[in-house]
């Protein structure tokens, strides 16, 4: 494969060589067809190239290829923001911020908490096993991202991070989690708690809703703000257009990108509800980019958001996911795994990364994509999936898993030696 496009992680050697994809299948350059289980990096919630959104694309790129936002202004963006906030938890959306992705709109959210922060506050609370994209200035808030927060503790703006563990549905006591939250309110005294409401990139960990509903309450007591990324948990994904709605909390800053397109083309944003709208009253906040919101991509969304909310498609997700947990919980119960998620962002976690990695490994040979994160297995199919399709999906998973679980020996042996290989490799770069 051609040197010059680096590897991502350490996957490189069996890459897959994606030439065309149509619907919720992937081929590649040899040939293959492959189920994709895994929707894209979790953002092709319609399936590739959807008629109705590559019309809109299409038409718009012959009327208004390109339009900025400084000192200029174009009907698409301005439809994309109201629909948007008609959407939002209660209506409660006073101003939209435009990014390009997800990352630089988690920037554009921190900004805001930075604008937000009083000399009082002294921190900003983040979860254990966050993810929320990789950029230097988030380095010390995601645990998952490059540079997480593991290693920097200290933030912008004179903020430290603190990691807190968050009560997962299904894990541990609820009640000690409320009780320790209680506590890092009134000692770090935060501007800012930044949650997503699944943890995806952790193995679809689902944050309880009773401890998010405490999350809320505190928020307000303490004048905080509640920021949700739901970069990868929104647009139906989870059964309900975001993912904190579950637990029927209404965030101060709601984070999204990735499906909101239907992963047609490049947007994302910032929802922002009346608390922190007051800081954009008399001051304006910079925050954008060269094509940020171009108007083929407004068009991509507008388009995407008929489809997801005039199929039905949240309903849809959330009764999929149960079956398929069930479907999951039956034929791997006997087994030492954890299946983990709500609507189609199901998580299966395995006793380690090896086994993992050869799941996905033994499902990409029958045919199906699946998403591995360290030692889970995410199933996260288009929201449209075809009912055969998912049902092909969850039997690969099924005998995958089982077969990785049964050669797990070997398995690591394997992963243990190809990672020596490569930690050695990584030596040589660094010492030439
Ligand atoms: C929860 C969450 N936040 C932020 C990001 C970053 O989004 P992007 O890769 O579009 O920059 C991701 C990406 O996976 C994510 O899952």
């Amino acid at each position: 494969m051609n040197r010059l496009v680096s590897k991502i992680g350490r996957f490189g050697a069996d890459a897959l060589d994606v030439v065309s994809a149509s619907g919720s299948h992937i081929r590649t350059s040899d040939g293959r067809t492959l189920l994709d289980g895994q929707a894209g990096y979790w953002c092709v919630p319609l399936g590739y190239s959807h008629p109705r959104v590559v019309s809109a694309v299409t038409e718009m790129l012959g009327t208004l290829s390109y339009a900025h936002l400084v000192r200029r202004t174009h009907a698409p963006a301005r439809e994309l923001a109201e629909r948007l906030a008609q959407i939002s938890p209660h209506g409660s959306c006073a101003r939209v911020l435009c990014a390009t992705n997800g990352t630089d709109a988690v920037e554009a959210a921190m900004g805001m908490v930075l604008r937000w922060a009083r000399p009082r506050h002294r921190s900003v609370l983040v979860l254990e096993r966050g993810f929320h994209g990789e950029s230097l200035g988030l380095s010390a808030l995601g645990d998952l991202s490059s540079g997480g927060s593991g290693r920097r503790r200290r933030w912008l703006g004179g903020l430290d991070a603190v990691r807190i563990a968050p009560a997962i549905e299904g894990d541990g006591d609820l009640a000690e989690a409320l009780r320790a939250l209680d506590e890092a309110f009134a000692r770090h005294r935060p501007a800012a708690i930044l949650i997503e409401p699944v943890q995806l990139a952790a193995g679809a960990r689902v944050v309880d809703d009773a401890w998010l509903r405490r999350v809320a309450a505190l928020c307000a007591e303490h004048d905080s703000l509640l920021v949700a990324d739901e970069v990868a948990s929104g647009m139906g994904r989870t059964g309900r257009f975001f993912a904190s709605e579950h637990a029927g909390v209404c965030p101060d800053l709601t984070i999204f990108g990735k499906g909101i397109t239907a992963g047609h083309a490049p947007l994302a944003g910032v929802l922002v509800g009346t608390r922190p709208a007051t800081l954009l009253e008399d001051r304006e906040f910079r925050h954008g980019h060269t094509f940020s919101w171009a108007p083929p991509a407004c068009a991509a969304a507008l388009a995407a958001l008929d489809v997801v909310l005039g199929e039905g498609l949240e309903d849809r997700a959330a009764s999929l996911g149960i079956v398929s947990k069930q479907r999951l919980l039956d034929e791997l119960g006997q087994r030492p795994v954890r299946v983990r998620g709500r609507g189609l962002a199901i998580g299966v976690e395995l006793p380690g990364t090896s086994a993992a990695c050869a799941g996905r490994r033994a499902a990409a040979d029958r045919g199906v994509v699946l998403g591995q994160e360290g030692p889970s297995i995410l199933l996260v199919p288009p929201l449209n999936i075809r009912q055969a399709d998912l049902d092909e999906l969850l039997e690969v998973a099924v005998t995958s898993i089982r077969a990785a679980l049964d050669a797990s020996g070997s398995a690591q042996l394997v992963d243990e030696v190809l990672e020596d290989v490569q930690v050695e490799g990584l030596l040589q770069d660094r010492a030439t």
